[in-house]
């Protein structure tokens, strides 16, 4: 277990910013232990130091895990200089702990897990664990039944690498095609760059699914909420 700055704790849980907790600890507001604490840079576990504010245990809690729908627009990292980032979305004693699973392009929506849990996360990521990610997509031109094999065999893409067989469902084939697509792997602009190799370009990608972790709908794009209880059980399984 970790030890951290009091007032750093104090402010990830949501009491105030990093200035405003010192400002609980100066007016002898905290105890640790039992103490009153009087240096808001005192270290403290919080897991097992009894931290009350102002007569209330501090409710903290180490792990968290947040499902989001990620909208377009928006970089699934912690900063950018440029762009907004998915941690911005989110309430301030969140965003300054977790960190995202993984990356969808800025452009693409959907699943996106995001904890401060990195064992979990590694897990996850980890090529040996082949966890299946899901997208639906909407393709410019015909995605035709031979994708499906060539999906299967794996496709050669523009830099030479073949992909792991992956699983291609055509949903509707047209000028505009919409199928769902299952990768094993996480390779930058994976699924864009598979139909690009086939002569077909993604104009709309949407991750639903992440191995057991399906995407809850009735998020609206932006929109996140914590794991329930079950789903986590399903992804540490
Ligand atoms: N494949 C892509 O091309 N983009 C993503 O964001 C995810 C998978």
């Amino acid at each position: 277990m970790k030890r951290e700055r009091l007032d750093k704790v104090l402010a990830n849980t949501g009491l105030g910013t990093r200035k405003e907790v010192k400002q609980l600890v100066k007016q002898a507001l905290v105890t640790v232990n039992g103490t009153v604490a009087t240096d808001p840079g005192m270290h403290v576990i919080p897991e097992q130091d009894e931290i009350e504010v102002d007569g209330h245990p501090l409710d903290y809690r180490r792990w968290i895990y947040v499902m989001m729908n990620k909208p377009p627009g928006v970089i699934s990292a912690t900063e950018d200089s440029r762009h907004r980032t998915v941690v911005d979305l989110l309430p301030l004693e969140w965003a300054d702990r977790v960190h995202p699973v993984g990356r969808l392009d800025i452009d693409t929506e959907g699943l996106l897990l995001l904890t401060n849990d990195g064992q979990l996360s590694h897990n996850l990521l980890s090529p040996k664990k082949k966890v299946d990610k899901e997208y639906f997509a909407r393709i410019e031109g015909q995605v035709r039944p031979e994708h499906v094999g060539h999906f299967a065999d794996g496709i050669t893409l523009d830099d030479g690498y073949t992909t792991k067989p992956a699983q291609l469902e055509i949903l509707s084939s047209g000028e505009v095609s919409e199928a769902k697509v299952t990768i094993t792997e996480g390779k930058f602009h994976q699924v864009k760059r598979m139909f690009a190799a086939l002569g077909l370009e993604v104009v709309y990608l949407k991750r639903i699914r992440m191995g057991p972790l399906l995407l809850d709908d009735s998020l609206v794009p932006g929109e996140y909420r914590e794991l329930t209880d079950d789903e986590l059980a399903s992804l540490k399984g």
